[in-house]
């Protein structure tokens, strides 16, 4: 049941590509428009959305962040992400032109649950983006979205989580090409481009040896630290989250340019930070900047873990080890920059002999609020 894998979540980390080209499948019609699933929103209604809300919990919620940037860059309509059980106590501003779309693997998450309630009481238009047929949260929203990773058993979430990326960034581009023609040639780039988002995923499964080897060596870390910018600052909060859910190990995210103002505080020698690189053709100088970040923080002795895009050099004279990944648009890196940081956590976990595929205190999918 497991494929020949040791644990459930190995399993789940080598079947991303399939998740990726599987909830691409069929989002397309003969003339390139895309189709969603289930949709009890009329397209006028869609159409009129002026405001977004992201309600989701854990991985799910970093999902959410990661897809703010493109569907805020494609549809101009303002994103905020907010954790499920925080949506409800924070008098959301939502009326019927708000779309809230819920993501959750599990369907069942009751703090995502209790938020779609709540935004569909305040006269919301709700869109879930799933990952389990049937399950209770599709059924009370107005529309849904599966994502098609098929089960996922290991408590932690992997293959789900680049599933509602790819999920997020299908109803962008829907949105977009709902608001106007301008959008429509870019949307079918993008999609041409996430299409080719599987091979690159599956050739990075190939390179993962040396991360198993680096986990290895740090299996006795007491804290880590994660720094990104821009898509990789939810990013670099989802390998912190990994690490601590899989290997009880203090880690946190960051974003690369609060460093200045508080994280470099932490920084002694040997510290180990993983730093997730912008590519260089990502806008704004951002390349460069996190480039200095970490210049500074090896300047103080940091150990720093890079993962930089294939034929970034830049980066080189300040790594302690260098992990690459293919080269890919600014939005869909973290498709991609999230695999070396999965893999990282399993084999530290593995390697302090804990439970990976059932961490301590943790559930699947918490149905009590
Ligand atoms: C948590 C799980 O409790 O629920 C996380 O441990 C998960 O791994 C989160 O990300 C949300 O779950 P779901 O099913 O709503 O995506």
């Amino acid at each position: 049941e497991k494929g020949g894998y040791e644990t459930f979540m190995e399993k789940e980390i080598h079947e991303q590509p399939h998740a990726v080209r599987d909830t691409l499948l069929g989002r397309t019609d003969e003339d390139g428009q895309l189709i969603l699933d289930d949709m009890r929103i009329s397209e006028e209604e869609l159409a009129a959305v002026d405001r977004i809300y992201v309600v989701a919990c854990g991985t799910a919620s970093y999902a959410g962040m990661t897809a703010k940037y493109a569907i805020e860059h494609w549809t101009r309509i303002p994103v905020e992400v907010s954790l499920a059980h925080e949506f409800r106590y924070c008098d959301p501003i939502v009326d019927e032109r708000t779309l809230v779309v819920s993501i959750s693997q599990s369907g069942e998450t009751m703090d995502t649950l209790m938020a779609v309630k709540h935004a569909r009481e305040l006269g919301a238009r709700t869109l879930s983006i799933c990952n389990t047929h049937g399950s209770t949260i599709p059924r009370e929203s107005d529309a849904v979205l599966y994502t098609h990773a098929g089960p996922e058993i290991a408590v932690a979430s992997t293959k789900a989580f680049v599933a509602q990326i790819t999920a997020c960034f299908v109803l962008g581009l829907y949105l977009a090409q709902l608001r106007g023609e301008t959008y429509a040639d870019d949307a079918k780039q993008v999609m041409a481009e996430l299409h080719g988002v599987p091979d690159k995923l599956e050739s990075l499964l190939g390179t993962m040896d040396r991360v198993e080897e680096i986990a290895r060596f740090m299996a006795d870390s007491r804290a880590v630290l994660f720094l990104g910018r821009h898509v990789g600052y939810p990013i670099a909060m989802e390998g912190a989250l990994k690490l601590k859910e899989l290997a009880y190990i203090h880690a946190e995210g960051f974003a690369a340019g609060e460093l200045k103002h508080g994280p470099i505080a932490l920084i002694e020698p040997g510290q180990p930070v993983f730093v997730v690189v912008p590519g260089p053709d990502t806008p704004h100088e951002l390349h460069k900047k996190v480039v200095s970040n970490i210049q500074e923080i090896r300047a103080r002795g940091a150990r720093t873990l890079v993962i930089a895009e294939e034929g970034d050099e830049d980066v080189v004279p300040f790594a302690d080890e260098v992990i690459r990944v293919p080269h890919t648009s600014p939005l869909l890196q973290p498709l991609l920059t999230v695999v070396p940081l999965q893999v990282f956590a399993l084999h530290l976990s593995t390697a302090k002999g804990l439970d990976v595929d059932q961490p301590r205190n943790l559930a699947k999918s918490v149905t009590v609020e």
